[in-house]
C-alpha cells in the first residue's frame, strides 16, 4: 500500500519537476532493465549490452541496483572497492565509487546503498544531487540492473528510469509474471510504453511468437505500448560467460550471441533521442519515490 500511494501520487508524470536542466544541455538516457520473472537474463543483457554500447562509442554507466547480490561485479570478474554506500555516508566522491571496467564500461554498485536510499537526511539527499553534473557530462547512457518483480525497490528504478527493457524468455511463466508487473506500471501509469527483449528463445520465429503473445495481451487489457527490441538465442556462450566471468560479448565477439547484442544495442541507439531531463528526472524520482 505503501508504495501503491507512492506510485499513485508520481501517476501522470506531470508534476512538476523541480530539477529541470538548463536548456540546450544533453544528458543520458536512463534505461532500466527488469523483469517480471527471475533469472531470465537481465544482468546479462544489461552486462553485456554496455559493453556493446561502450565499443559503439557511447559512454555507459552500469547501476547495479539488485540488492547486495553483486551480479554484475561477479559477471566481470571485478571488485569494485566503494559501493554507492560510501558515496552517501563514506565521503568517496563518485569518481571513487565508478570503477573503470572493461571496454570502457564505468560500473557503479548499489551495495546497501539501495537500500539506503529510503532513510536519506538532508545531506545525503543533497549527495544523491550531486551525481547529476556527472551523468550529464560524463554519460551517454545510464544502464540499470533491477532485480525481478513488483518489489518496492523494483518498482522504485524502474519508476524512475525513462525508458524500460523488459527481458522475457518464451516460457509462459515468465509471459505472465511479465504480464503482472506491466499491469502494475500501466494501473499507476509510471510508464505506458517498455521494450522487449526476448532472451533464451530457440530461434527468431520462437521469439517472435513469444513477444507477440505478450504484445496482443497488452493491447487488448492495458493502455500499454511495448515494443520488440530484439531477440537473443539460446547460446551456450551466455552461461559459459558467466562461469568464466568474462562477458562474452568479449570473450566470444562471433557467437550468435553477441550478434544478438548488437542488434539489439543498434535498435537502442536508433531508437529514440536523448532525453535532456531522463537524467535529472531519474535523480528526482528516486528521491521522492524512496522517501
Ligand atoms: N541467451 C542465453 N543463453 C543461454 N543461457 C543464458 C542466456 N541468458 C541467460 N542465460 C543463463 O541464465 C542465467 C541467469 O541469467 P542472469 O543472471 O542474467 O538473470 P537475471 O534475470 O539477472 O537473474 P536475477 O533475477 O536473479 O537477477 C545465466 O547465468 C546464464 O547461465
Ligand atoms: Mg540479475
Amino acid at each position: 500500500m505503501d508504495q501503491a500511494f507512492k506510485l499513485r501520487a508520481f501517476a501522470g508524470r506531470n508534476s512538476a519537476e523541480p530539477h529541470r536542466p538548463r536548456r540546450g544541455m544533453t544528458g543520458p538516457r536512463v534505461v532500466a532493465v527488469t523483469s517480471g520473472k527471475g533469472g531470465v537474463g537481465k544482468t546479462s543483457l544489461a552486462v553485456n549490452l554496455g559493453l556493446t554500447l561502450a565499443r559503439r562509442g557511447q559512454r555507459v554507466l552500469l547501476f547495479d541496483a539488485d540488492l547486495g547480490l553483486a551480479n554484475i561485479e561477479v559477471m566481470l570478474g571485478i571488485t569494485p572497492p566503494y559501493t554507492l554506500y560510501e558515496f552517501l555516508y563514506g565521503n568517496k566522491t563518485i569518481e571513487e565509487v565508478i570503477y573503470a571496467g572493461p571496454g570502457g564500461l564505468q560500473v557503479v554498485s548499489g551495495g546497501s546503498g539501495v537500500n539506503e536510499l529510503a532513510h536519506l537526511d538532508s545531506t545525503q539527499r543533497r549527495r544523491i544531487l550531486e551525481l547529476l553534473p556527472f551523468l550529464r557530462a560524463r554519460t551517454d547512457f545510464v544502464l540499470v540492473d533491477t532485480g525481478a518483480g513488483i518489489s518496492k525497490n523494483v518498482l522504485g528504478f524502474v519508476s524512475a528510469a525513462e525508458e524500460i527493457l523488459l527481458v522475457i524468455t518464451p516460457e509462459p511463466t515468465s509471459l505472465t509474471d511479465a504480464y503482472s508487473l506491466l499491469k502494475v506500471l500501466a494501473k499507476f501509469k509510471v510508464h505506458s510504453e517498455a521494450r522487449l527483449v526476448v532472451n533464451r528463445a530457440r530461434d527468431e520465429q520462437e521469439a517472435c511468437r513469444a513477444a507477440q503473445k505478450l504484445q496482443v495481451v497488452c493491447g487488448r487489457f492495458l493502455d500499454f505500448n511495448l515494443g520488440f527490441l530484439g531477440a537473443i538465442l539460446e547460446d551456450g556462450v551466455v552461461g559459459q560467460g558467466v562461469k568464466e566471468q568474462q562477458p562474452f560479448v568479449l570473450s566470444k565477439p562471433s557467437s550468435t550471441a553477441a550478434g544478438n547484442l548488437i542488434r539489439i544495442a543498434d535498435g537502442l541507439i536508433e531508437g529514440r533521442d536523448r532525453s535532456p531531463q531522463a537524467a535529472d528526472m531519474f535523480i528526482d524520482r528516486l528521491l521522492r519515490l524512496f522517501r
